[in-house]
């Protein structure tokens, strides 16, 4: 413990004693029941070792290959994010939105999320997506130590999930099936039948959120050790969050969708993510969450399918306006917000305004198709 703490490791009393349990294959009450035990030469050797891979500066949990989240222990490696307190937080609020409803969660690592809400959950179905093929192994890795495919269930339970997956079959649920892991960018990878079925769907997602101004930063942290896709998120963190808004606002397009979003968030990054969601989900209700550390941490974002015709109508205006906006995203990014909460505000003189701006902006070449991809905002009007 002494080479921890002068190396200045935070939580070095913690890290010897799960270091030690993991050789020792004891519980951390044991080594603390029972502090006179003594231990072989191999086991101190082992224990060395791994006190010197912490002191340059490797997670305790992937030095073990375990992590706690919400009571449940997950097999974590390389390929995957540690899962981290503070996502706990979507694991509460998703408990107190419905009893029987499709969960997605969007880049699901380790599969800490999915599986802890479909353990706590018994009614719901949870389809799990990643990009990343090596994390979606761990992920079915964790299902399967936690017994959640197939399933193991009370008889009452079984009886009244049967009922409810009849409707899921044709999503490919079959019986015993909690999870279904999909590889895919964010919600590309969902059969589109999911959308159609009438239970309530909850999105949930902890997508890379790490801005560019924080890579210097960590040339001394554990976040070195972790996979870069987990953490990046492009200039401002949000690239992947724009990404995962602009597919949602395509599929409520088309159809009524009773729907739940909750993200995780960088604190940071509060008032830039409210924009990019209204911008997106221009009728979206949304209320942030902060964690036991009192920082905004998770936003949750109503969709409500019963909004009024006018809102809807709006709604649909902006979403469309704001899909076929989304190709100058990674030319312009404020060319695309301008245009877009310029439309919605005053939607005729927004669509001249937008074509002006179009013209002032961009490189020749680029004008003419992005004018005619804007042709048809005359059409919303
Ligand atoms: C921050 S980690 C979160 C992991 C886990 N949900 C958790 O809370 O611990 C983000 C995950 O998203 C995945 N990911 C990144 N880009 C993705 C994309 N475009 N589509 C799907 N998954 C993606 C990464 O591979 C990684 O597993």
């Amino acid at each position: 413990m002494k080479k921890l703490k002068l190396s200045k490791i935070p939580s070095a009393p913690l890290d010897a004693e799960i270091l030690l349990s993991s050789v020792l294959r004891k519980k951390r009450e044991y080594l603390l029941a029972h502090p006179g035990d003594a231990i072989t030469l191999s086991q101190s050797q082992k224990y060395q070792a791994l006190i010197s891979r912490r002191v340059k500066g490797e997670p305790a949990a992937y030095l073990t290959h375990h992590k706690e989240f919400y009571g449940l222990d997950f097999y974590v490696n390389k390929n995957t994010l540690i899962p981290r307190p503070e996502s706990e937080l979507i694991i509460e609020e998703v408990k107190k939105i419905a009893a029987s409803p499709i969960i997605i969660d969007v880049g699901t690592g380790s599969g800490c999320l999915a599986i802890t809400l479909a353990y706590s959950i018994p009614q719901a179905a949870v389809y799990a997506t990643d990009l990343s093929p090596k994390a979606l192994s761990i992920a079915r890795r964790n299902a399967r130590l936690h017994k959640i495919n197939p399933v193991r269930e009370p008889r009452s339970l079984t009886q009244s999930r049967n009922l409810f997956l009849t409707g899921l079959k044709s999503a490919g649920f079959s019986n015993g099936i909690k999870i279904k892991f999909l590889r895919g960018n964010l919600l590309s990878p969902l059969p589109s039948c999911v959308w159609q079925l009438p239970s309530k769907k909850i999105i949930i997602a902890n997508l890379p959120y790490l801005s560019e101004k924080y890579r210097k930063d960590i040339r001394d942290t554990s976040l070195r050790y972790e996979p870069r896709e987990a953490l990046w998120g492009g200039k401002d963190g949000l690239k992947y969050y724009r990404q995962l808004f602009q597919q949602i606002s395509k599929i409520i397009q088309s159809r009524a969708i009773d729907l739940t979003i909750l993200i995780e968030i960088n604190p940071e990054q509060t008032i830039r993510i409210k924009k990019v969601i209204k911008q997106y989900l221009p009728c979206a209700e949304i209320k942030i969450k902060k964690d036991l550390a009192g920082l905004n941490r998770i936003a949750v974002i109503q969709m409500d399918r019963r909004k009024p015709a006018k809102m809807r109508s709006c709604c649909e205006s902006a979403t469309q306006v704001s899909v076929r906006l989304s190709p100058l995203q990674d030319l312009r990014p404020d060319l695309q917000n301008n245009t877009l909460s310029a439309c919605v505000r005053k939607r005729r003189t927004a669509a001249r305004r937008g074509r002006v701006l179009l013209q002032k902006l961009l490189p020749p070449p680029l004008v003419s198709p992005c004018l005619s991809s804007l042709q048809s905002l005359n059409d919303l009007n």
